[in-house]
């Protein structure tokens, strides 16, 4: 979907940035600028401020350095897309969208999911109202013993799916549901012969996904017996790879970081002690799409997964996901509690803070974790053991944090703190500053790293240039939109070189001429990066340059598989090495 740029420029021109932000957070001016509590991290004194100066309309933070327009505010806030932040930008100042033109059958597939969500609800308030009427009195009682308060009970909609067989479909008949949606609600099962309900005498679990619609079910029993937990099956509304139990509520969080954990329970139960932050991956392993979602809301994650083998195996599998995304994680130590709500129980509020407190670097983890897979006492295996410690403390980014780790590991595993510390460095010298991932207990996987440092190279190019155009001239010295091969960062170059050529950067403009709301939003992500402000001017120097390197040879070699021209291959290898040794900055090397 595309809107024009004038309707853009329209909408947002009718939306007064401290008009807007105003009625989400209480502002007060000082000067021509006005300030408030960030609603982005928890702070006492408001470092928020907001500037409507003329064609400057913007807001920035001075304690968690967030900042953007009215749009992207209105994106973060609402966890809104582009396009939803945008019309709703649209309806508050009266203005109408130009109709979008999506297909017939689209619109009858978002007509479809529409009132299969509607089937969802329905059921949701029945089994609401069955655990609270007579009927799901023993219900009640299960999640009464098991600490649950009413007011827990209501909030994630808790409810009892009869003993009947067929007691949700009598009533989603009543109500006059056709069989059609009933059936691809995946809550009945509907045949000629027999027809009955999925769920039936269980405490039931309404999935809400991120904009709080009930898009699936679990069902536990009550007591023993199996399956402990049933859910609903996949259907248009529900994609259990990309769908947390939790989200809804956490995504509000203001903390800096989410908790991970493995159920139901123990999302309610971290929930009504106080850590709003939990989510829950349901009856599946931590996919790539949850990372992916996740990193939507937050740079740091906690793994509070049970703590028997099986939670630790899991987390195993789930930090390189993790990490991938680009997120810093850290996993607590819930023993000897067998699982968060377990823990809760037993050693209350404060209890869980500790562990949270104390969670351990997933390095570290992983290193523990990789131990009983050596003996010891074997040379061999020892200096193998070594070998992977050094690999896994060489994906430290941070020399000083990365030191501390060596010397914290040298000790605690009697290993020779320069010997460990030189091999790390040498390795994390040949690591492409990326984080690699081989898996502790599996056998390493291949993988692809060089495309994955040269996107990462692509993606913050681009977003130094969008933060700082001064950097243009002497980018584009060397870089041009076509050596930037991989997507989305192709076509995210193109517009904004041409943009930067005419000293005209509008980010808002080249996000919005993506049609799908994903590539929407990896654009914004791409061009938003916040890149680090803390780092060094040299540094960043160094950084920059390093892109410019890496995207110029690769562009090169590309140039030169397609070649067959002898004399221009030859140019192109000189070109290769020249730009080995290039510096943007002049700086004497
Ligand atoms: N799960 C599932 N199907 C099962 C067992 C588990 O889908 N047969 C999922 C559920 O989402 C469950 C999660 O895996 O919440 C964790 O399972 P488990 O650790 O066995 O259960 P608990 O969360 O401890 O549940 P409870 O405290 O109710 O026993
Ligand atoms: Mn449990």
């Amino acid at each position: 979907m595309f809107y024009p740029q004038e309707v853009i420029d329209q909408v947002i021109d009718a939306n007064n940035i401290v008009d807007v932000i105003g009625s989400y957070v209480k502002l007060q001016k000082k000067g021509s600028t006005y300030f408030g509590l960030c609603p982005f991290h928890n702070e006492k004194t408001p470092s928020f401020s907001v500037t409507d100066n003329g064609a400057k309309q913007m807001y920035y933070c001075f304690g968690c350095h967030k900042g953007g327009s009215v749009l992207t505010f209105i994106m973060k806030y609402e966890n809104a897309s582009y396009l939803e932040a945008l019309k709703m930008l649209a309806d508050r100042a009266g203005i109408a969208l130009p109709k979008p033109d999506i297909s017939r059958e689209e619109s009858a597939r978002a007509k479809r999911r529409e009132a299969i969500l509607e089937v969802n609800r329905e059921a949701a308030k029945y089994f609401y109202h069955l655990l609270k009427s007579e009927r799901g009195e023993r219900a009640y009682k299960y999640l009464k013993d098991r600490g649950l308060t009413d007011e827990t009970i209501t909030g994630f909609g808790l409810g009892y799916s009869d003993k009947y067989r067929d007691d949700l479909y009598r009533y989603m008949k009543s109500k006059n549901f056709s069989d059609d949606v009933l059936k691809a609600s995946g809550l009945f099962s509907i045949k000629e012969t027999d027809t009955h309900d999925y769920f039936w005498n269980r405490v039931m679990f309404p999935i809400m996904d991120v904009r709080s619609k009930v898009v699936a079910f679990g069902g536990r029993v009550m007591g023993d017996g199996e399956p402990k937990y049933l859910n609903s099956p996949e259907t248009e509304c529900f994609n259990k790879r990309k769908t947390l139990y939790g989200l809804h509520v956490a995504k509000r969080h203001k903390g800096k970081e989410l908790i991970l954990c493995e159920g139901y329970m123990d999302v309610i139960s971290l929930h009504q002690a106080g850590f709003t932050n939990a989510v829950a991956s349901l009856g599946t392993a931590l996919t790539d799409g949850h990372a992916g979602i996740l990193r939507r809301y937050t740079q740091n994650v906690i793994i509070s997964y049970d703590s028997d083998t099986a939670g630790q195996d899991a987390a195993l599998r789930a930090i390189p996901k993790l990490r991938d995304a680009g997120i810093s994680v850290k996993v607590a130590d819930l023993s000897p509690h067998k699982d968060p709500d377990e823990l809760i129980k037993a050693e209350g509020t404060e209890g869980y803070k500790e562990r949270l407190k104390n969670a351990m670097n997933s390095v570290l983890f992983e290193i523990h974790c990789m131990v009983p897979a050596y003996d010891l006492t074997d040379p061999d295996e020892s200096t193998r053991f070594f070998n992977e410690v050094a690999k896994r403390l060489s994906y430290f980014t941070d020399g000083m944090e990365q030191d501390n780790y060596v010397r914290a590991v040298s000790k605690e595993f009697g290993i020779d703190y320069t010997l460990l510390k030189e091999k790390t460095k040498k390795l994390a010298l040949s690591n492409d500053n990326i984080p690699k991932y081989e898996p502790v207990r599996p056998l390493p996987l291949k993988k692809d790293v060089n495309s994955k440092a040269l996107l990462t190279c692509q993606k913050m190019l681009l977003s130094y240039l969008a933060q700082d155009p001064s950097l243009y001239d002497k980018v584009s010295q060397v870089i041009d939109e076509h050596d930037f091969t991989l997507p989305p960062c192709d076509g995210i170059a193109v517009m904004l070189f041409e943009q930067l050529r005419r000293r005209k950067l509008d980010p808002v403009s080249i996000i919005s001429s993506f049609e799908e709301p994903e590539m929407q939003e990896e654009a914004a992500a791409v061009l938003d990066l916040r890149t680090d402000n803390e780092i060094e001017a040299d540094e960043r120097e160094k950084l920059i340059n390093e892109c410019v390197i890496r995207i110029k040879t690769n562009s090169i070699d590309k140039q030169m598989e397609s070649e067959q021209d002898l004399s221009r291959m030859v140019e192109l290898k000189r070109a290769a090495e020249k730009i080995q040794k290039i510096d943007i900055f002049g700086r004497s090397i």
